[in-house]
């Protein structure tokens, strides 16, 4: 469903990508992998049109992405959480999920705005559903910013659902989690796929990806130095070199 093919990124003289080519199937769950400023999230930021190519092409179900402008992407169903937090700290929970559904119902058609009660009625219902799968909903009233961390992150996570995507991309959502909200993340994500969605996540902890990781890429300065499944990984000697051995030295 996604092809990075041949995707490089410059900044002034700082390649943070090197010819990048990645291939994700529908309905599994990817890793991506590597130390501090490998080019991760630079990566996430092609995929969704934040940032432009320097050279390569990415194509989502046969659709050129690279020229097309981030809210474009995500109307063809890729959707994505950011490292760093981004909620509306003065809303409320639910309406922090409201407010990203809004992308596919204000493109429906304008005659419709005589059933707005019933619209509205059901995108509510969608929100709760949303909420409730990411065992949120009990706090649907309480202010986004009053939530715990975990919390926070689970939150960007229903409202990144609330854009129907196909292609769930996760900066790290695991990030600042205790070892219970970790484990309650997981089986969440495993659920996500279990409805037919492809996730691809950027995690620096590893019993997270190799846990529920169909596929992990390794990224180490820009290049792709490994790819493979978890137990594959494990044992590539560049990737111990390269990171997994680190903790370890
Ligand atoms: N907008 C930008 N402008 C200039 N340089 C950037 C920009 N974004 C990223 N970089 C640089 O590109 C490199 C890759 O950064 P990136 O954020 O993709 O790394 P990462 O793998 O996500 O790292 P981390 O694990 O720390 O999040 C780094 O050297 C970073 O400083
Ligand atoms: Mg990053």
């Amino acid at each position: 469903m996604l092809k990075v093919v041949d995707v490089s990124k410059n900044f002034g003289g700082l390649q943070a990508l090197d010819h990048i080519q990645l291939h994700l199937e529908q309905n599994r769950i990817y890793g991506l992998i590597g130390p501090n400023g490998a080019g991760k999230t630079t990566l996430f930021n092609l995929v969704t049109g934040l940032l432009p190519v320097s050279g390569g092409s990415i194509q989502f179900q046969d659709e050129e992405l690279t020229s097309l402008p981030p809210h474009q992407i995500a109307r063809l169903g890729i959707a994505r959480t950011f490292q760093n937090i981004r909620l509306f700290p003065t809303m409320s929970v639910l309406e922090n999920v409201l407010v990203a559904q809004n992308i596919h119902t204000q493109s429906g058609i304008p005659s419709l705005f005589q059933f707005k009660g019933q619209r509205e009625k059901k995108l509510r219902e969608e929100a709760e559903a949303l909420l409730q799968q990411m065992g949120l909903w009990e706090k649907h009233g309480e202010l986004s910013s009053d939530l715990a961390y975990g919390e926070q992150r689970r939150l960007e996570i229903a409202r990144a659902l609330a854009l129907q995507p196909t292609l769930l991309l996760l900066d790290e959502p695991a990030g600042g989690m205790n070892e219970a909200e970790t484990e309650e993340l997981l089986d969440r994500i495993q659920e996500i796929r279990n409805t037919g969605k492809t996730i691809f996540l950027i995690e620096h902890d590893m019993s997270v990806v190799m846990g529920i990781c169909d596929y992990i890429y390794v990224l180490n300065f820009g290049k792709l130095i490994a790819q493979g499944t978890p137990e594959k990984i494990q044992a590539n000697e560049a990737v111990i070199e390269a990171y997994l051995g680190r903790e370890e030295r």
